[in-house]
């Protein structure tokens, strides 16, 4: 199977580090223009696009704040300005607030809600009003058009001391689903991916030393995720040769989500 996402032009927020990095470089490896997108860290952002242009890729760094309405505006206009078009949308931007329930503060709730689901709402309609103007690209995508949702494991692992972040990820499985039903009959696929513990500098605190090694019992395959596991499952799932997967969260967690307490009779 080849996989190339020549002529498609991909948008990744949250592009700057950790997964959104990764997936924007084999995004860029697979053929594809994109859009670096960042909202405070530039300088490695600008980086990893002056990387993709090295390596004869296409690629520019955009800053934008994904929980507000206009910078998304203005994100997906600057994309369109830049490449004519709008394939693939990864909405990946995240982050963690961690509390126990009773000292969270309703700022934390707040802004891992906005960022975490708001700004998935907001640039998934900007994604979707693209595609649907720009009407179908046959000539690079069977679809008209693609959304990949980047969610969690605890979209189904509860969490305590994350309720927040919990809380966002399980209402991406309906957001993504929900859209997944209402677009698909427009050729729009729309699917997520929920990734385990992969060694990124979200979960630095709790993937080193011997809380490190506590959390690899949480995971059946016994070792930490690589970006590079998710990176290649974006470019698949972005491509054609997923094209009939379709409202689906995919899970890339080591079996993580398999509930390895049990394992031993529970
Ligand atoms: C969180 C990480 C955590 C992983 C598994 C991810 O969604 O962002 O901090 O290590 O889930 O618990």
């Amino acid at each position: 199977m080849q996989i190339s996402l020549q002529h498609q032009v991909a948008l990744v927020t949250g592009a700057s580090s950790g997964l959104g990095a990764g997936a924007a470089e084999a995004l860029a490896e697979a053929g594809a223009a994109v859009v670096v997108n960042y909202n405070r860290h530039a300088e490695p952002a600008e980086a990893l696009a002056e990387r993709i242009r090295e390596n004869g890729g296409k690629a520019l760094a955009l800053q934008a704040d994904v929980s507000q309405e206009d910078q998304v505006e203005a994100l997906f206009a600057r994309t369109v300005e830049t490449f004519g078009a709008l394939d693939i949308l990864l909405a990946n931007s995240g982050l963690q607030k961690d509390a126990a329930t009773v000292d969270m503060t309703l700022a934390d709730w707040n802004q891992v809600l906005q960022v975490n689901l708001t700004g998935q709402f907001l640039c998934a309609r900007a994604a979707l009003r693209q595609f649907i103007k720009q009407g179908p690209r046959p000539w690079v995508s069977r679809a008209q058009g693609k959304i990949i949702h980047m969610s969690s494991v605890h979209q189904l692992i509860p969490w305590a001391g994350h309720a927040n972040y919990a809380a966002s990820k399980g209402a991406i499985d309906l957001l993504m689903r929900s859209i997944a039903q209402e677009v698909g009959g427009q050729g729009i696929r729309v699917n997520a991916i929920a990734p385990g513990a992969i060694k990124t500098a979200i979960n630095q605190d709790t993937t080193q030393g011997e809380k490190g090694q506590r959390l690899l019992e949480l995971i059946p395959q016994g070792r930490l995720g690589e970006v590079q596991d998710i990176a290649n499952a974006v470019v698949w799932l972005a491509s054609d040769a997923s094209d009939y997967i379709h409202g689906t969260t995919l899970f890339i967690d080591g079996g993580m989500s398999l509930y390895p307490g049990f394992k031993d009779n529970g």
